[in-house]
């Protein structure tokens, strides 16, 4: 399953947004455009979807408040709204669509209600709230039926689908200094600090087999490395990578992943992620500590693995590199505009201009990213 239309009213920096998506989707824009704010959408619906310790309420008090999520230049309209379209194939019928939308309300303490609820099988509406019972309790209007096992169960699959969405923005030092943070874990670990653990409570086979399958990319693209492997400190008991590398006089002596560079770290993160996941990755800016030759790898690479995992990638980025594969197509590239009314999204090949470069031979990283550049660089220093 992957969601192939984004229809959403006031989320962020958006006022209007209403795209088809692919199973490899690259979202660019300039600074501050709200590539993280998309992503932000669809990390939202998995946290509406979680019936223990999330639900809508959380899923607002963790963004700060209906406040802080909706868009500031949305006027007198109080209401925010996303609605998703899923399907086999990103040209297949839809099968589902779920629609939801929230607003403050003014009486309640920082309550937020739905203004609706409506889930669709193909041409069928499931539900449309509100309904009898919420007119009678409005109350019940503070929690979505996804995140009720007893009111969901016609459409479970939805949900199911939603939880398992996974956002990756791995920080490498929080994985090589998270004994000495000793932090707490952010929900969800995006940033990777819990990546050990994680690694360690997969079943030693499938961790076996995918460390296998990072080993081999590790092996292409780091230079003199041999070896990845998966340790319990015997002293601690915590769980560790460790890695050799040729040049040393001798082989018994491993790298653990404190040592490993920034590169090497994100690449491993990243590669897991890949290869664990089955429903939508979104991944902010993979291409950062990478050198360009293994970020040029990595558009095929987002390609490929839907193919294999029945996935669907999406990437905010700022590489120009990461786009020079001629094979993405402009239909795969979402361009973030902002203006003073909000932030406009729109399919590259959708802008007459763009398309006709790209069907006369410019890539995607040539042609979509020169529109990103803030105006008025050259020549400037950022100092005065
Ligand atoms: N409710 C809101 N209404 C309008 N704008 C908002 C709202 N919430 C956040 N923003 C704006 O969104 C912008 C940040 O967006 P975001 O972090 O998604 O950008 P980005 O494209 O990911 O940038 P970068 O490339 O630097 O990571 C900020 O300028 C912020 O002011
Ligand atoms: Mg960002």
């Amino acid at each position: 399953m992957i969601i192939n239309r984004l229809i959403v009213k006031n989320w962020r920096n958006f006022q209007h947004i209403d795209v088809p998506l692919r199973e490899r989707q690259f979202i660019v824009g300039p600074n501050a455009s709200g590539k993280s704010n998309l992503l932000d959408i669809f990390r939202f619906l998995r946290d509406i979807a979680k019936a223990e310790g999330g639900g809508l309420q959380k899923a607002i008090s963790d963004r700060g408040g209906v406040s802080n999520i909706r868009c500031l230049s949305a006027g007198q309209d109080p209401e925010v709204a996303i609605e998703i379209h899923i399907a086999d194939t990103p040209d297949a019928p839809v099968t589902w669509r779920y629609g939801i939308g929230f607003r403050q309300e003014p009486r309640e303490h920082c309550q937020t209600h739905l203004t609706y609820e409506r889930v669709w099988r193909e041409d069928e509406l499931l539900l449309d709230r509100p309904d009898a019972d919420d007119n009678e309790d409005p109350d019940r209007l503070t929690q979505t039926a996804l995140e009720q096992n007893a009111a969901n169960a016609k459409f479970r699959e939805i949900g199911r689908f939603l939880r398992n969405v996974t956002y990756l923005h791995l920080v490498p030092q929080l994985i090589r200094f998270r004994d000495a943070i000793q932090g707490k874990v952010i929900e969800d670990d995006p940033f990777g600090q819990g990546f050990l653990e994680h690694v360690a409570s997969v079943h030693p086979s499938t961790r076996r087999a995918r460390l296998k399958r990072i080993e081999r990319a590790l092996k292409i693209v780091v230079p003199q490395f041999e070896e990845l492997a998966f340790i319990r400190d015997k002293r601690t008991g915590h769980p560790h990578l460790q890695a050799r590398y040729s040049h040393w006089q001798f082989n018994e002596e491993w790298q653990r992943e404190d040592q490993f560079s920034d590169g090497t770290l994100r690449l491993i993160g990243l590669l897991w992620a890949l290869f664990e996941n089955d429903s939508l990755i979104l991944l902010e800016e993979p291409e950062l500590s990478l050198n360009i030759g293994i970020v040029s790898k990595l558009a095929p690479l987002f390609a490929r693995i839907p193919r294999i995992h029945q996935c669907q990638v999406f990437v905010s980025t700022h590489s120009s590199t990461l786009l020079t594969e001629p094979c993405i197509d402009g239909i795969e590239v979402l361009l973030l505009t902002p203006a003073k009314a909000g932030t406009s999204v729109k399919v590259s090949s959708d802008i007459k201009d763009i398309r006709i470069l790209l069907e006369n031979g410019f890539t995607v990283g040539e042609v979509v990213l020169s529109r990103t550049r803030p105006k008025d660089t050259a020549g400037v220093s950022l100092i005065q």
